[in-house]
């Protein structure tokens, strides 16, 4: 039987998934890396040190494996990144990150000047300071020599691919969160291009994200011991691939990731942005499109938390005795390390801690970032609902999803039973069933969702809100929405 590479390209490594045409997972690996702040507010990543991972990765993937049966690869990415190059195909500078906040100035600039209703005209969103298009116009005021270097601009996975196949693409998924993109009819917007004084052919040529764009490199598949002309796919942006892997696919399914950055998924059939643009209204890895909902520090918190504020590895011990907190901790978290995309769109939004007294303990600080994380979504789940979407229940993946405390917390503060699998592969297993669908495993990349996806089989577990907890929850979702604008001056 065929077997397929799933990459998932994030921010604190890159997961790589050997996966058979019929879902079981053969083989996995992640491969940590760091993400750089040169600045307060900044985050950057050196794209080679992506593809160095990757390749270390796919040696560790593959041994011990039958590497002659692998027929297709594809890979999911962090949104947003963006990636340059110059005419020689070097890279000009490190990569400005999705949850990168210098662009502030020209994101006013953008829904000031251009404005909201133009550029939701032209592009079916708005400006966030982590979108490709900001970044890019900072990029040409502040480094001029750069900018004026660049010969093409890519997304994270999308140099991944170049590297991997030498083919200069994107998928809808990702290009939508460039807002160079029009996303209702799947192609480059000429107007953006212009607004970011770019030329249309340093974009790359788009695809949808189950087609083939070309093949592995014959050295890369030598070096590795791959057979000549295993199929690359266009991938996908993280949150469509996880939502793939997850069984999110058609009309109004509800995906919720608690990954470095916690999103809010829904998939459609059809291109209907949400009203004042509050959601990002992002093309599906399907062939729909999806609206979303991203806050930029969700597990992100927890292991600032953790790490280097407690400094600790054991996340177990340390979240042994918080069942019996929960409900009775006084102190808020709001999550804002790195500033705040929904529904603030604010990167000089900070972080904070509120309501401690002489009796507070560390594990309900402990208990007030995993609650503020759950909050933080909550304003998400609400931004939903003031545009008359309604989310009866979701699936939950992220690194977040496998704390138990965290997982009750979560369903009681939206009030919605999530169901969780217990072994969650999310976007590199989305991203594997993208390269099944270009091989032909599947007819369709719904298909191969609703046949493999993590979450509806029997390793799901359930979690339902707790009545009582979601009725405290919801008073205290109340006290915690006042603090941002409490506070907003002060940052
Ligand atoms: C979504 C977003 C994040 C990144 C994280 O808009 O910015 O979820 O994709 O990898």
């Amino acid at each position: 039987m065929s077997t397929y590479i799933g990459i998932d390209l994030g921010t604190s490594g890159v997961k790589l998934l050997l996966v058979t045409g019929d879902g079981r997972i053969l083989s996995e690996c992640t491969r940590h890396y760091p993400c750089l702040h040169p600045k307060e507010g900044r985050s950057e990543q050196d794209a080679q040190m992506w593809y160095v991972e990757t390749l270390a990765g796919l040696a560790q993937l593959l041994e011990g494996q039958d590497r002659s049966l692998v027929r297709g690869i594809a890979a999911a990415g962090q949104m947003h990144g963006l990636v340059t190059l110059d005419k020689e195909g070097n890279l000009i500078r490190p990569a400005i990150l999705w949850n990168d906040g210098r662009a502030q100035a020209q994101t006013e600039y953008l829904n000031g000047i251009v404005g909201k209703s133009e550029l939701s005209r032209l592009t079916g969103n708005v400006a966030f300071a982590g979108f490709t298009a900001p970044k890019l116009m900072w990029m040409r005021e502040h480094e001029r020599k750069n900018f004026a270097r660049i010969s093409r601009i890519m997304l994270p996975k999308d140099y991944l691919v170049y590297r991997l196949c030498g083919e200069f693409s994107t998928d809808c998924s990702d290009a939508g969160g460039t807002l160079l993109f029009d996303v209702k009819n799947r192609a480059w917007s000429q107007e953006m291009c212009g607004v970011c004084g770019i030329s249309e052919h340093m974009l790359p040529k788009v695809y949808e994200s189950f087609s083939p764009v070309g093949t592995l490199k014959d050295t890369i598949a030598e070096e590795q011991g791959l057979p000549r002309g295993v199929t690359v796919a266009a991938g996908a942006g993280d949150n469509a691939a996880a939502a793939v892997g997850m069984g999110a696919v058609g009309e109004g399914e509800c995906n919720i990731s608690v990954g470095t950055s916690g999103t809010i998924f829904i998939s459609s059939d059809k291109f209907v942005p949400c009203t004042n643009n509050s959601l990002h209204s992002f093309c599906h890895a399907d062939g729909g499109w999806h609206l979303l909902a991203c806050i930029l520090s969700a597990a992100a918190s927890h292991l600032w938390w953790m790490k280097d504020v407690l400094r600790t590895s054991d996340f177990a011990e340390e979240e042994q005795d918080l069942y019996k907190r929960l409900g009775k901790s006084e102190v808020f978290f709001l999550p804002y390390l790195m500033g705040e995309r929904c529904p603030h769109n604010d990167p000089s939004a900070r972080a904070a801690f509120i309501g401690m007294s002489a009796t507070t303990s560390r594990e309900d600080m402990t208990l007030a970032v995993l609650e503020g994380v759950a909050f933080a979504l909550n304003d998400c789940l609400t931004l939903a609902k003031g545009s008359g979407i309604s989310v009866p229940r979701a699936t939950l993946c992220g690194g977040g999803a496998k704390s138990r405390v965290w997982r009750k917390i979560i369903s009681s503060v939206l009030d919605i039973p999530l169901s969780v699998p217990r072994t969650e592969h999310g976007p590199a297993l989305g991203a594997a069933m993208l390269a099944m669908t270009a091989c032909g495993e599947y007819p369709s990349v719904r298909a191969a969702s609703r046949a493999l996806s993590s979450a509806g089989r029997e390793n799901t577990s359930f979690v339902i809100p707790d009545g009582a907890l979601a009725e405290h929850y919801a008073a205290r979702y109340q006290k915690y929405r006042a603090i941002y604008p409490a506070l907003k001056s002060i940052f």
